[in-house]
């Protein structure tokens, strides 16, 4: 879009998030708040449900970004075991005495693989505590028979994900009632909009084409941060833990956490001017188009041998006699926003992706309570399953479904062997040996950022 096209005071800012609230409910079924970024609507959700000092139990594989909202929300997250297949929370591997000291339960849809929300959503309500879902990569999934986001006492979406526009996000609320209250909340943390900020906006999209038409990637990695403009150097950002310690005592506070909140990111709490919305409005009208690629290249990346099903996630069995699973609900594939494959050599296959110009980002490894430690974190009481996902997941962008098998076929990735104690309960579908047990620790330091 040129900018003359909306022209900076010609929308009316006022009437565009509603609008976008309105598309959201349609979808959902519920009532959304429009917010200037997922992240931001998480700490709302959190700081309206739960008092201070309580525990919320998290996914490790999970951005940090969002482990540092629960730190600020004056929070203590509680690492779940995971299922090593698709990283959702194994909600019988949590023993008896962590759930009876939980506060609220957060779940993450990793990739958009929907978490066991029903479950989990009859575990809060028998112990009286408000279930989140994080849905910033499961916009437009269903579990239960239900949009992923419409279980929770609270939902967040992010709208930097699927729909692509880089900057927004909702809160959505199962009691209607709670509008006003949250949306003052959110003004009451909102920076004010500035000029510059919209037109760095406006032009982002076109300077990135410009990067990539001139082949400039890698020049225009190493010039940001020449100029310290890139805040992680690995996968994780740096933890700093005495800064942390002095933030975390002051907590509830935002403004404490906000050198980790905002990694990423940096206007995620700033007033969306009219270009912001009407980029959002025009990138979520077209949604739908979106979702139907990203099932159809879903579908491809879980029918290669790199691909891992669960068995239990899916209802109806694959043309091919695999049980439907990982990603799939009845006979269509989830709109994955990512579809983690598993071979053996990550770092390899990442690199020989790289030389084709495609970024591996979404990498959330080692898992926060290996990166963090019990100083600000319960630790999970398993955390194999977390290790192995995190270790070996190659999170695929399903709209380059296509270009990604021709390179891992051309560099001959094997696919990870999950070992035997960890698939036991969910034994991969899809008759791939099992053994090994998978090297332990973090990995892939120096492999660039984390993001794509
Ligand atoms: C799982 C998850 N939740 C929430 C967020 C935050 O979304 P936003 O950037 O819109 O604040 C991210 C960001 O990547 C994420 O990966």
């Amino acid at each position: 879009m040129a900018i003359g096209e909306a022209g900076l005071g010609s929308a009316r800012p006022g009437s565009q998030p509603k609008r976008l609230e309105e598309t959201m409910r349609a979808r959902l079924g519920r009532e959304c708040v429009y917010v200037p970024s997922c992240r931001l609507g998480l700490f709302l959700a959190l700081r309206h449900w739960c008092p201070p000092g309580g525990r919320v139990l998290m996914s490790p594989v999970n951005d940090d970004v969002i482990f540092f909202v629960v730190l600020a929300a004056g929070l203590r997250p509680v690492q779940a075991p995971l299922n090593p297949l698709d990283a959702s929370i194994d909600i019988d591997a949590v023993p008896d005495e962590m759930w009876s000291s939980l506060s609220a339960v957060l779940t993450t849809n990793l990739y958009g693989n929907p978490d066991p929300a029903p479950e989990l959503r009859a575990r809060c309500d028998a112990l009286g505590i408000p279930l989140f879902e994080d849905a910033a990569h499961a916009i437009g999934g269903e579990v239960g028979g239900r949009p992923v986001g419409s279980w929770g006492d609270a939902s967040v979406f992010s709208l930097s994900k699927h729909v692509g526009a880089k900057a927004g996000g909702f809160v959505s609320v199962a009691d209607a009632g709670l509008r006003q209250t949250l949306e003052k909340a959110r003004d009451d943390l909102l920076a004010p909009r500035r000029t510059t900020s919209e037109l760095v906006y406006a032009v982002r999209p076109y300077a990135e084409t410009a990067v990539r038409g001139l082949r400039l990637r890698s020049a225009a990695w190493a010039a940001m941060r020449l100029l310290g403009l890139t805040e992680r150097e690995g996968i994780r950002m740096p933890l700093r833990p005495q800064q942390l310690a002095r933030a975390v005592a002051a907590a509830p506070d935002l403004m404490a956490h906000d050198s980790w909140v905002r990694v990423d990111m940096h206007d995620y709490r700033l007033e969306s001017g009219p270009l912001r919305l009407a980029r959002i409005g025009r990138r979520l009208d077209r949604l739908d188009e979106v979702l139907a690629a990203c099932r159809a290249g879903t579908e491809s990346l879980l029918s290669t041998r790199w691909a891992r099903q669960r068995p239990d996630a899916g209802a109806r069995p694959r043309a091919d006699g695999v049980p439907g699973g990982g990603g799939r609900t009845g006979e269509r594939a989830q709109p994955l926003f990512r579809v983690p494959l598993f071979v053996a050599d990550r770092d390899a296959a990442i690199r020989a992706l790289a030389r084709r110009g495609i970024v591996v980002g979404y990498l959330y490894d080692p898992p926060l309570d290996d990166y963090a430690g019990a100083e600000f974190t319960d630790l999970s009481p398993a955390p194999e399953g977390a290790r192995w996902f995190a270790r070996h997941a190659l999170p695929v962008d399903p709209l380059r479904a296509r270009a990604v098998i021709d390179v891992l076929e051309e560099s001959g990735a094997r696919p990870a062997e999950a070992p035997d104690g960890l698939t036991r309960r969910a034994p991969a579908a899809d008759g791939l040996p099992q053994g090994r047990p998978a090297p332990e620790g973090p990995t892939a330091g120096g492999l660039g950022p984390s993001r794509g």
